[in-house]
């Protein structure tokens, strides 16, 4: 990603037509769904809308039902109205095409429509999302859909952009209909060429499984025992093909009669679960990048996964200013115990997301619903009124967005402008490594990668995510986290960076599998054997809940490995058990730069001690050169400028040295930055004086 590319985005043009007399606003928002609601209290959302500071809302996302309520007959009087009412109180609007849900009489009249599970059950209608990505008679609908919508809000003076359906795969992903099974044969064709190629790269010679014809191969649904890691691994990656083509097919009929940017909200790091779709690929189709971010209400480092769901997003974005398309205001309903933001959260996660380059952020959804599934969920508006935290405090972040205009289009930097440290997160890489009979359940790429980004979110280090493939010559040091399959032009690109003067971290688990997932022969970690200086013979996963002592950083947990250095330098050994004095650390010299092996899981402090030395190798430094425990501290810059934000998660104030104007005080700093008890600060300073 090149975050010093300076050609305004998309987003940025957007801020721009959201701000008045020239001045750029950050977007602020909800979903708002009036069809819930009888006509009388949209008048009352308006006004409320424009006392909040709201400029920009997401209409229509479920509205297909309302819009057509029988097959061909549209109806768009009632839309019309609302659109017309928005844009009489200056209100943008996110215009959705409405394909997210489709209403019954879709699915009654279609029912081979349906998408079905991997155990053969059908999935009924009844809740939203019940389609098959592959059924044509679903594509069908949509488009004609998606025609009548565009055709007739492409010019109103509201409509500034364009919201494709709702979290693809959400909810009927994979899908392992009869549909499926036949667009998936098309797709490996198109892969494969023919059957040899295919049944080489599935490895079919293992259990019989050798394909004669095409016809004989079907998705991977439940069978006796593990199914073929590669045919998983492929039907995933078709699975997210498939979705995309209904993406692109409505994106195509919407960008022939408007020029507004289009966008499709992921779901990001969605709490830990299976990610549908291949965001890598699908964000080269989006005009903006968007996001859609919940906490995990129990986690008491909840904000840290915020960080993190952040920061891959502007990964996506190729470090482009990026939208928070949903969050919430306070509780979900969807979590086993919904706990409720303590005040002043809800203002600390959206400056987070800010902060970490979002130029806009969005609620699900504007006023909270009266029925339906998740009438327990909050909104911007809550079921109980005005006088309420919720409300006070959706003020007040309007208030707050509003002083923090002049920061849209600046890009996440670190303390000498480029952020100096990457995390690699490749799609096909977390999907292999969740696949079935590995060696240990608890070795997950997503724990790995989290850990990783957690140590560097305690030192106050901003880290970007990247591919395998990209150009990693910006960053002083990469982080390669259980990046268990790697494609070679993956592994020539990592030699590359590290032959050129980089600072490679691999962790255990990594380089093992090429992209068909089998194995790298001949000494483990495969792809990085070499460049890492080690010969790994044996995995050693630990008993569940079991750790074992190292000579140095502390203790490792989950994996530990037989073998021993080759040329590298050993940092620290396994201190006791079956592997006793196996290399757990190692650096090692290659090219111009340096490697190191991590052959364990570390836990915090061991993790806190290794990146001390890793960041004196690389002179990386924190943002602050004295960070404050529990204080986020992240800058944005541009041109000349720089922005930090202060946002403290303590429950005890902080004084933190610092000079510039504070943003949200509006006050010039004397060399001392008081933040309260979770509050936040936003301190701009000439880039020339980027010392705080
Ligand atoms: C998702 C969906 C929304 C809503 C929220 C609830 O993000 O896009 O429609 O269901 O979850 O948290």
């Amino acid at each position: 990603m090149n975050p010093h590319n300076k050609s305004a985005s998309p987003m940025t043009a957007l801020t721009r037509r959201l701000g008045s007399s020239g001045q750029p606003a950050i977007a602020f928002g909800a979903d708002y769904n009036p069809e819930q609601w009888p006509e009388e209290t949209w008048a009352e959302d308006v006004r409320l809308m424009r006392e909040a500071g709201v400029n920009l809302v997401s209409v229509g996302i479920f509205s297909w039902a309302r819009i057509e309520p029988r097959e061909g007959t549209y109806v768009f009087d009632w839309l019309d109205r609302v659109i017309d009412l928005l844009h009489a109180h200056g209100i943008k609007v996110d215009l959705a095409n409405a394909t997210a849900s489709p209403p019954p009489w879709f699915s009654h009249t279609y029912p081979q429509s349906l998408p079905v599970r991997e155990d053969g059950v059908k999935i009924s209608y009844g809740s939203r999302q019940a389609f098959a990505a592959s059924s044509p008679e679903y594509r069908r609908a949509a488009a004609a859909l998606t025609e009548q919508i565009a055709n007739r809000y492409a010019s109103h003076p509201a409509v500034v952009m364009w919201h494709i359906h709702n979290e693809y795969g959400c909810h009927n992903q994979p899908d392992y209909s009869d549909g499926a099974a036949a667009g998936f044969r098309g797709w490996l064709h198109r892969r494969y060429g023919n059957l040899e190629a295919l049944n080489a790269a599935w490895g079919t010679a293992f259990w019989s499984q050798r394909y004669d014809s095409w016809d004989e191969i079907i998705p991977p649904r439940t069978s006796g025992t593990w199914v073929n890691p590669t045919q998983q691994l492929d039907f995933a990656r078709y699975s997210s093909d498939e979705l995309l083509e209904c993406y692109m097919a409505e994106a195509a009929i919407i960008r022939r009669q408007s020029t507004h940017p289009l966008t499709t909200n992921f779901m990001g790091f969605n709490m830990g679960l299976h990610q549908p779709v291949d965001y890598w690929r699908w964000s080269q189709h989006m005009d903006i990048v968007s996001n859609d971010h919940y906490l995990r209400a129990e986690d008491s480092r909840s904000f840290q996964d915020l960080a993190m769901a952040a920061d891959l997003t502007r990964g996506w974005a190729a470090g482009k200013p990026w939208l928070l398309m949903e969050h919430s205001t306070s509780a979900v309903n969807w979590q086993p115990r919904n706990i409720a933001k303590a005040p002043g959260e809800m203002l600390r996660n959206t400056l987070q997301h800010i902060a970490r380059g979002a130029d806009g952020t969005l609620f699900f959804q504007w006023r909270a619903s009266k029925a339906g599934a998740e009438k327990f969920h909050s909104g911007m508006l809550p079921h109980t009124g005005t006088d309420t935290k919720i409300w006070r405090e959706v003020c007040e972040l309007g208030r707050t967005l509003q002083a923090l205009g002049e920061v849209t289009g600046s890009v996440v930097g670190g303390p000498d402008g480029a952020v100096e440290v990457a995390i690699l997160h490749d799609t096909d890489a977390r999907w292999a490594s969740e696949l079935d009979s590995h060696p240990s359940v608890d070795a997950s790429s997503l724990h790995e990668t989290r850990r990783w980004h957690d140590a560097f979110y305690r030192r106050g280090i901003t880290t970007d995510f990247c591919q395998s493939t990209d150009d990693l010559s910006q960053y002083k040091l990469v982080i390669a986290p259980m990046l268990y399959l790697l494609t070679d032009e993956g592994v020539r690109n990592l030699h590359r960076y590290v032959e050129s003067g980089g600072s490679l971290v691999v962790t255990y688990f990594s380089g093992i599998a090429d992209e068909n997932d089998h194995i790298r022969l001949g000494s483990y970690p495969g792809a990085f054997s070499g460049l890492l200086g080690v010969h790994i013979e044996e995995f050693f996963p630990l008993p569940e809940a079991q750790s074992i002592e190292l000579s140095r950083f502390g203790a490792g947990s989950i994996w530990t490995e037989l073998g021993r250095p080759t040329v590298a330098e050993v940092l620290s050994t396994v201190a006791g058990g079956p592997v006793q004095g196996s290399p757990a650390v190692t650096r090692n010299t290659y090219g111009d730069g340096r490697s190191y092996y991590v052959s364990t899981s570390l836990q915090v402090e061991g993790m806190d001690e290794l990146l001390q030395v890793l960041c004196a190798d690389a002179g990386v430094s924190p943002m602050l050169a004295d960070p404050a425990p529990g204080v986020e501290v992240v800058r944005r810059c541009k041109d000349e400028q720089t922005w930090t934000f202060f946002i403290n998660h303590n429950d005890e104030d902080v004084r933190i040295p610092a000079a510039g104007h504070e943003l949200l005080t509006s006050q010039d700093l004397q060399g001392t930055l008081h933040l309260k008890a979770g509050s936040v600060a936003v301190v701009r300073l000439p880039a020339a004086a980027s010392e705080l």
